[in-house]
């Protein structure tokens, strides 16, 4: 009762060696119970290989665990009857599967965990989605006046994409902030307000806070987090599960294209319960989505080129990734990839921001990355594309396969299957994906665990 602060805590007597006991706040902590023997653990990762069946400590409650039993208490010390969570993932889906690393096993397993994550999700007729965990209606919405996005890092990265589908399907504005930040701006949101938190892990110390705190100040709140049963799925009014999978790799790869998935169903679910699109786009982009998992699989056919970039550029300094609208919004993902496993210095600008500053950092043989998949701004690309060229960067190009005009303008160019604008960033992220790895593997880094990096931030 004493203690402040988020913490995990496991103690130790050399008195009762025969007992652990274990409390928490904020932090995650989880019991495997086995067969004459039971577990402490931080995360159900760490225990599948040993049972499947846990109990999820909340905060406030304190566990005795001996090896024939546990038990739960709260802090006036009476039990608790915890309810066993059963665990569904297998012990092999937490194992490289034959892949040399997680991240490249989890790169590889995108158009399965895009596929499950839809899945239960579209009606059977292909022509509206359908959100069971929510079950919204028009008089919900309508008593929404504004959209808060929250969340860190590769996470956030997937809210900047969500906040544009939000906004360009349903018409509703999407506030959006990193999870440090929005704690302590004072933010402006009340019951009005919809709060959106996302999180692979559900444990992210930042997003959990800025959950909370949007909870105290009266807004709905819903999680689009990975993990069942996390600290993050059990303090927000609703969920919607990405089903990816355990994601063991530090970078995040698959959990970004499922989170992008949740996203744009919702945005299409809400667009259909609003009426702001009409019934025939609804379900082309419907269509869109089911064809994705080929289509994502389709990227995976000629890694060679990525291979190719990564031994000519992998030594290079820095890198810089460009992009407009959704574009931006992946080249900041392509950009924190790189960084994060390569050590590269890496930034992402909006390519019409360039001419106002960073255009000077451009040099002979800077390497960029310009991702020209959006229709109605291909052609502004490419002037972009050329602006950067005349003053010596070598440029990689990333567009749909009927965008060949980019072939005169970039120096290499990375083509991804034609599909619908919206669609793009599910399939242009994963070449970037991949350039990120294949540098990382040629520089020799850690890179399923970076340095200075952890998977859960569980600490502010
Ligand atoms: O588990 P979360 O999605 O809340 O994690 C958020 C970030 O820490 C995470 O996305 C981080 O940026 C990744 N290492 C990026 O690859």
């Amino acid at each position: 009762n004493r203690i402040e602060g988020s913490y995990s805590l496991v103690f130790l007597s050399e008195e009762q060696p025969d007992r652990l006991i274990c409390a928490k706040k904020d932090n995650p902590l989880v019991i495997g119970l086995g067969k004459g023997e039971n577990f402490i653990a931080s995360d159900i990762p760490a225990i599948i290989s040993k049972t499947r069946k846990t109990y999820i400590l909340n905060d406030g409650e304190v566990a005795v665990v001996r090896a024939d039993g546990v038990e739960v208490r709260n802090l006036q010390g009476e039990r608790v009857d915890k309810k066993v969570f059963e665990v569904n993932w297998n012990a092999e889906a937490a194992e490289k599967g034959g892949y040399e690393h997680f991240m490249l096993k989890e790169i590889h397993e995108q158009p399965k965990a895009i596929r499950d994550t839809m899945s239960q999700r579209i009606a059977k007729d292909g022509k509206t989605i359908v959100m069971e965990e929510l079950k919204w209606d028009k008089d919900f919405l309508d008593s929404v006046n504004k959209i808060a996005v929250v969340a860190c890092g590769t996470a956030y990265h997937a809210g900047l994409v969500g906040k544009s589908y939000i906004e360009k399907l349903v018409r509703m504005p999407v506030e959006i902030d990193v999870a440090s930040e929005f704690r302590y701006k004072d933010p402006i949101i009340d019951e009005k307000t919809l709060t959106i938190v996302v999180s692979q892990s559900g444990e992210t110390s930042d997003t959990l806070a800025a959950l909370k705190e949007a909870g105290r100040r009266g807004s709905r709140t819903l999680a689009i987090t990975n993990v069942v049963g996390s600290s993050i799925a059990r303090e927000a009014d609703q969920v919607i599960y990405t089903w990816a999978g355990p994601e063991i790799a530090v970078a995040s790869t698959k959990a970004y294209t499922t989170q992008l998935v949740a996203f744009f169903m919702l945005a299409l679910y809400m667009a259909e319960i609003m009426g702001t699109q009409p019934a025939e786009r609804i379900t082309q982009l419907i269509d869109a989505l089911r064809r994705l998992p080929d289509d994502v699989g389709r990227t995976f056919e000629d890694v060679d080129p990525l291979k190719t970039f990564a031994r000519q550029y992998g030594f290079n300094e820095d890198a810089f990734f460009i992009g407009r609208s959704l574009d931006y919004n992946v080249a900041m993902e392509g950009s924190l990839k790189l960084k994060e496993i390569s050590y590269i210095h890496a930034e992402a600008y909006a390519a019409g921001e360039l001419k106002h500053g960073t255009i000077a950092l451009v040099e002979d043989d800077t390497l960029i990355f310009a991702l020209a998949s959006q229709d109605f701004l291909f052609e502004k690309m490419l002037s972009n594309i050329e602006e950067v060229k005349t003053r010596g960067a070598r440029v990689v190009g990333i567009a749909k396969k009927s965008q060949n005009a980019i072939q005169s303008k970039a120096d290499e160019v990375i083509f991804i299957p034609d599909c619908a604008d919206e669609i793009t960033p599910l399939l242009t992220v994963v070449p970037l994906q991949l350039f990120a790895y294949y540098v990382a593997k040629r520089r020799g880094t850690n890179v399923d665990k970076p340095k200075n990096l952890a998977k859960s931030v569980t600490v502010e």
